[in-house]
């Protein structure tokens, strides 16, 4: 079974992403082929800095792998460094109906956050098209939010075999429920663009601030609350050990819960959590041309699987001649 998902170089990894699709990816590595890679060019869409872009790559690639991503036991690569993508999304593209872009909530909740609706911004399914397609992936392990880009990407391969014939196999989101969307500290969804995240490898300082942060309501301590409402106690319950975790419910139930000193221990109970990774991740970019090594013999590997793929679609299509 092949199992793919990337992740875009556009900001500090959140726990909603490491919930969502960083984690489900690395216990996957011994249950079939495993496809990861970091989207580069889905994440021009949002940054237009140089600099930053090449950077966050790297800072990318570097949180899987100290998260504990293996690149020996799966193929790990940046999405550009395998340039048959774009190919195959121009393919896609004089196949997909407007219609089916233009009723993707990711677009319009981008436009309605006031991103610039560009081209690349409308056709940026297409392109996750591509790369699920092209490996002929069959299990995208994603958080909430993404479940229709691949589900457009089972309407695409569907519209193409349909047109030129059995090609592609029909990819499955899979989506862990108890973590399906980690709220923000805001409440809402936690995301890069509603700068509402609690970063994994920020500094200590950062890290506080922001766990201090998290929105809670003014009832009283001695007050009893609703666990289940609370958007600091949904934070908490991803990372407390059951027995602390079924402390704190009763103190939410029967009062006695003081948000502040609840905040406190989350960001100790997170420093520990990611202790680790932290110190893995801190050698990982010590020796930079080591991690770009790791990268380009996982385009290498990604390269062959991409060029069997597209030959028989150039074949299917006709631009054999
Ligand atoms: P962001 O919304 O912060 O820009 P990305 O779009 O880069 O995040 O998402 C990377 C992966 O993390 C995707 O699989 C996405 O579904 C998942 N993800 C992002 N935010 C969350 C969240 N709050 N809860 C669960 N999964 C999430
Ligand atoms: N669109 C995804 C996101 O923002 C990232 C992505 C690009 C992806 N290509 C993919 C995820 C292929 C899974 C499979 O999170």
């Amino acid at each position: 079974m092949k199992i793919l998902s990337g992740i875009q170089p556009s900001g500090q990894l959140h726990i909603g992403n490491y919930f969502g699709m960083m984690r489900p990816m690395i216990k996957n590595m011994d249950r079939g082929e495993l496809y990861a890679f970091i989207v580069n060019f889905h994440a021009m869409t949002s940054v237009h800095d140089a600099e930053r872009l090449s950077r966050d790559t790297l800072h990318a690639a570097a949180d899987f792998l100290a998260l504990g991503l293996d690149p020996e036991r799966c193929i790990f690569w940046v999405q550009s460094d395998v340039p048959e993508v774009t190919e195959l999304t121009w393919i896609f593209s004089t196949l997909t109906p407007m219609g089916l872009l233009e009723r993707c909530h990711s677009y319009k909740d981008k436009l309605a956050k006031g991103i610039a609706p560009s081209h690349g911004l409308f056709s940026y399914p297409v392109l996750m098209a591509a790369d699920i397609l092209l490996y002929q992936a069959e299990i995208i392990p994603v958080g909430k939010d993404q479940k229709q880009h691949v589900e457009v990407a089972r309407d695409i391969a569907a519209k193409f075999n349909h047109t030129f014939g059995e090609t592609f196999v029909l990819p499955e989101p899979e989506i862990d429920d108890s973590v399906a969307t980690v709220p923000g500290i805001d409440g809402q969804k936690m995301s890069k663009s509603y700068g509402n995240t609690i970063p994994i490898f920020c500094d200590e300082k950062e890290l506080k601030k922001r766990v201090m942060a998290i929105v809670t309501d003014s009832t009283p301590v001695e007050s009893p609350k609703d666990p289940d409402k609370c958007n600091l106690f949904a934070i908490f319950k991803l990372f407390a050990p059951p027995d602390r975790l079924a402390e704190v419910r009763d103190l939410y139930v029967n009062g006695g819960a003081a948000y502040g000193k609840i905040k406190l221990e989350l960001y100790e109970i997170l420093l520990e959590y990611f202790r680790a990774a932290r110190e893995e991740r801190a050698r990982i970019l010590a020796d930079p041309g080591e991690l770009r090594r790791i990268l380009r013999q996982g385009a290498e590997k990604a390269r062959a699987k991409a060029a069997a793929t597209l030959d028989l679609v150039r074949q299917r299509v006709g631009l054999r001649y």
